[in-house]
This record gives structure tokens, sequence and C-alpha cells, in this order.
């Protein structure tokens, strides 16, 4: 058993008790909130230094490829998202097992524009599939939606597959005509350029299995 005698969060917790969940379209049946997220064993907070040993990463292998990243580069990953004060990630822990079992990251952009404002990203969406269908996946969107309004975001924006397109209509979020498109550049997978030239001779625009992306946004403009 691992002792965790001093815990850190990844930005202060009480930001979440100030969210107005009663400002989201989402509909929650029963009515949940970050604050009283519906079981007393359930609690919703930022990220803590010692979620390592919560499953955090086993949690993000859901989403996509994680790698073997070991404690050492977890921490120090950590303390440069809290040193720069621009990532919040937040988790749903079951407590009566440790465990997290819900994720997202809201990634503060810092802009030029809009009189020199911010936007939000909406990252690295997950709930342990053994949780999924108990609003937990709204509950973390609309946790880190409305945080991202709090720290005054104009915007927030997310990539996704077509097959969630509805469910982040559900919580607010809407493609933009003309405007919803996800390009992107692999630097993981070889020569960049060259491999986009062949994947766009031999794909559809909608891409092969409904597996395209498009992004879709949240205006906080009143
Ligand atoms: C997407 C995800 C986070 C949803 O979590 P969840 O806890 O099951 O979601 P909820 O219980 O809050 O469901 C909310 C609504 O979205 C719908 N929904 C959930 N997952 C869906 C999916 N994969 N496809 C289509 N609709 C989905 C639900 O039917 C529900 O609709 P309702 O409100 O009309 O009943 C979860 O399925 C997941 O972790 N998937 C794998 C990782 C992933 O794809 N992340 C998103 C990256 S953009």
């Amino acid at each position: 058993m691992v002792q965790h005698p001093q815990e850190t969060y990844l930005y202060d917790p009480s930001l979440l008790l100030k969210l107005d969940f009663h400002r989201t379209p989402a509909t929650f049946k029963p009515f949940i909130s970050a604050a009283n997220p519906g079981e007393p064993w359930m609690k919703v907070r930022p990220l803590k230094d010692t979620d390592y040993d919560r499953g955090f990463l086993q949690l993000l292998s859901q989403l996509t490829h994680v790698g073997n990243v070991n404690r050492t580069q977890f921490l120090t990953r950590f303390s440069q998202m809290k040193a720069s004060g621009d990532y919040f990630v937040t988790v749903i822990e079951d407590t009566r097992k440790n465990e997290i079992i819900g994720a997202a990251s809201l990634v503060i952009e810092r802009k030029f524009i809009h009189n020199c404002s911010v936007r939000g990203r909406l990252e690295d969406v997950v709930v342990n599939d053994t949780y999924r269908g108990k609003q937990l996946g709204k509950l973390i969107v609309v946790t880190v939606s409305l945080l991202a309004e709090e720290l005054g975001c104009y915007k927030m924006s997310l990539d996704c597959k077509d097959k969630l397109i509805k469910f982040y209509e559900s919580l607010g979020y809407v493609l933009i005509p003309g405007n919803s498109n996800s390009m992107t550049i692999r630097y993981d997978e070889g020569t960049p350029l060259k491999r986009n030239a062949t994947s766009a001779s031999s794909s559809s625009s909608t891409g092969a299995g409904g597996d395209s992306c498009q992004t879709v946004s949240l205006d906080f403009a009143s």
C-alpha cells in the first residue's frame, strides 16, 4: 500500500465548487454537479500528483496509446503542467476503490486576439468502461466546460469522432458550418507530408468507418 502523506492538486479545487450546473444545456436526470456528483463515494476534483497510483494512466489507455510512463515521468509532467498554470486536468474518483474512473482536460490557450483573451481546448475525455452510461461523461465534460467559462475563456473547442457529435451537441457544443474541420500532421508516423499526400488521395472526405474528426465549439460570448 502506497502512503500519500502530502498530496498536491494540479489546480485549486475550490474552483470546481463555484460552477453553476444550471447554466449548462445538458440534461442531468437526476441532477448532479461537480460539487454533488450524486454518490457519496464519487469525487470530482483536479488531478493530484498521487494519481499515478490511482490508475489515472490506465484510464487514459482506454482512450488512446499511453506507453510505459514511469512515476518520474508522470511527476515531471505534472510539475510542468502545474507551473504553467494553464492545465486543468480534472478527474472523477471512486473513493471506495481509490481509483480514477473519469477524466477530461481543459487546456488554456493564451491569445493576442480578442484583447489578449484566452480560449479553452477540451482534451482527453474518458470514462472507465465499467462506469459508462451513468452520466459521468456528461458530468466531466460539463465540469471542464463551465470551468473554462469561469476562467474567462471566450470559447472552448474540441475534436471528436462523428459518432460523438450528438453527445457534445447535447452539452452545448456546435459544429460551425464551413468552419469545423479538423486537420492534422502527425510527426510520429514517418514523413508527415508524404504520408498525408498518400492518405488524401486514398480516402474519402468523411474517412473510413465514420472515423473522421470534426471540431465542435462552445461559445461563451453573451
Ligand atoms: C464518450 C464517453 C466519455 C461518454 O461517457 P459516458 O459516461 O458513457 O457518457 P454519459 O453516460 O454521460 O452519456 C451521455 C450521453 O451520450 C451518449 N453517448 C455516450 N457515449 C457515446 C458514444 N460512444 N457514442 C454515441 N453516444 C454516446 C449516451 O447515450 C448519453 O445519451 P443520453 O443523455 O441521451 O442518454 C465514453 O463513452 C468514453 O470514455 N469513450 C471512450 C473514449 C472517448 O471516445 N472519448 C471521447 C473523445 S472525444
